[in-house]
């Protein structure tokens, strides 16, 4: 990953390797080993950009666990709408269940708590959130994640499930936009 990568006519260098990402991806399935009792969790990945982060953390689970997906949506390009756009698949039930959302990225906050209000909504007896990254300067609505494996700079990045505009998601590692 010693090279920077063009998308969009955009670069983007080198930030989190891919070594770097699973090592901390383990060490987190570890903390939560710790704290996931007998109980058998369901951990909701957020698509799109949760997608390898999901699917190597929950190898990584000792426990079992069932596994879902939702989508959200408030990107554009660089930019966040503000505003958070939840799909409920029609077969997703969380009654009474320990919820474990996955997510790629806190940035204002505001998707983790729009899902966080819908899932206590939906009668989820317990919500723990595991992210891969943190940008806590870029928080517009207070939300502290309960694990988070990176506090980065307020920056776009890219790779590793993270897109600019659809591309970039299928990148092992992660990479840092060079201006904004
Ligand atoms: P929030 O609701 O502003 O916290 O944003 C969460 C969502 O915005 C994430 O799930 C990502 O899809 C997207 N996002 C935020 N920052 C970045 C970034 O640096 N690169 C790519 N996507 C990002």
């Amino acid at each position: 990953m010693s090279q920077p990568v063009e998308l969009h006519g955009r670069l983007f260098h080198p930030f989190i390797s891919d070594k770097r990402i699973l090592e901390r991806t383990k060490e987190l399935a570890a903390e939560l080993n710790a704290v996931v009792g007998l109980e058998t969790p369901l951990a909701l990945g957020i698509l799109n950009g949760a997608i390898l982060f999901h699917s190597d953390l929950i190898r990584a689970f000792d426990f079992s666990v069932e596994v879902a997906y939702l989508r959200t949506r408030s990107y554009s390009g660089m930019k966040s709408s503000g505003k958070v756009e939840i799909e409920w698949p029609d077969d997703l039930s969380v009654t009474g269940r320990h919820v474990v959302l996955v997510e790629d990225i806190v940035d204002s906050g505001r998707t983790l708590v729009a899902l966080t209000e819908e899932l206590l909504k939906r009668g989820a007896a317990r919500v723990t959130s595991v992210v891969l990254l943190d940008k806590p300067e870029a928080r517009v609505v207070p939300y502290k994640p309960d694990f988070s494996g990176f506090e980065i700079p307020n920056a776009f990045v890219i790779g590793y499930g993270l897109d600019f505009d659809g591309l970039g998601r299928n990148l092992s590692s992660i990479y840092q936009v060079v201006e904004q």
